[in-house]
């Protein structure tokens, strides 16, 4: 398979939790959140295929803020591959996945998510961007999708938040967006907010 990547078998009623990291981190980084969301999930933790100066990312770059779209779009369609062939050699439903991102791995699983009819069942996204604009979205209607944002996050700007939340749900998602303000980190609280909402959802 085309990822460096972990899996943790889990009760296989409940969804997939797939772990996106953000950038310079590993397949391992988010285990202990995915474990904090459902604790009897399979757990999926997937290495981003892309090295910026020695950092594991998900997609290139051109610079801070400023996505290389093509290899974004190339990169989405890889990981969807990657996907469909750890169902099928796990043996978990590919319909039951809920992506978990931070940063860089919320930004490749909303390119996922604008990019693919039923790519995942529903999405957790820590500080995300918007992944692409000017794009007809596929219809996502029912897909639920929960915004972690920060009021005063340096890389993901307030503005970019509601962009994301408005776009989404234009094309049908039910989002939930909540806002912290402890710039670009993931707190305490914002994992305690995005497991009411997994829990009321899945
Ligand atoms: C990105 O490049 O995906 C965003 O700027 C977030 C990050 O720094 O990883």
């Amino acid at each position: 398979m085309n990822h460096q990547h972990i899996f943790k078998q889990g009760n296989p009623e409940r969804p997939l939790l797939l772990l996106l990291h953000g950038t310079g981190g590993t397949e391992h980084d988010l285990f202990f959140l995915g474990e904090a969301i459902d604790p009897e999930a399979s757990l999926l933790g997937v290495r981003g295929n892309v090295t910026e100066s020695g950092m594991n990312r998900y997609f290139r770059r051109l610079t801070e803020g400023v996505f290389d779209e093509n290899d974004l779009d190339y990169r989405t369609k890889e990981l969807i591959a990657f996907l469909d062939d750890a169902s099928a050699e796990y043996g978990f439903d590919r319909n039951n996945i809920v992506a978990i991102g931070y940063s860089n791995g919320a930004n490749i699983a909303g390119s996922m998510i604008y990019s693919f009819k039923d790519a995942v069942k529903g999405a957790i996204l820590h500080h995300p961007m918007v992944p692409f604009r000017n794009r007809q979205l596929p219809d996502l209607h029912s897909l639920p999708v929960f915004i972690g944002a920060g009021t005063n996050d340096p890389l993901c700007a307030p503005g970019e938040s509601t962009e994301l939340k408005a776009t989404l749900e234009g094309a049908g998602s039910d989002v939930s967006i909540y806002w912290g303000n402890a710039g670009h980190s993931l707190t305490n609280e914002e994992v305690v907010a995005a497991k009411a909402w997994y829990n009321k959802h899945f």
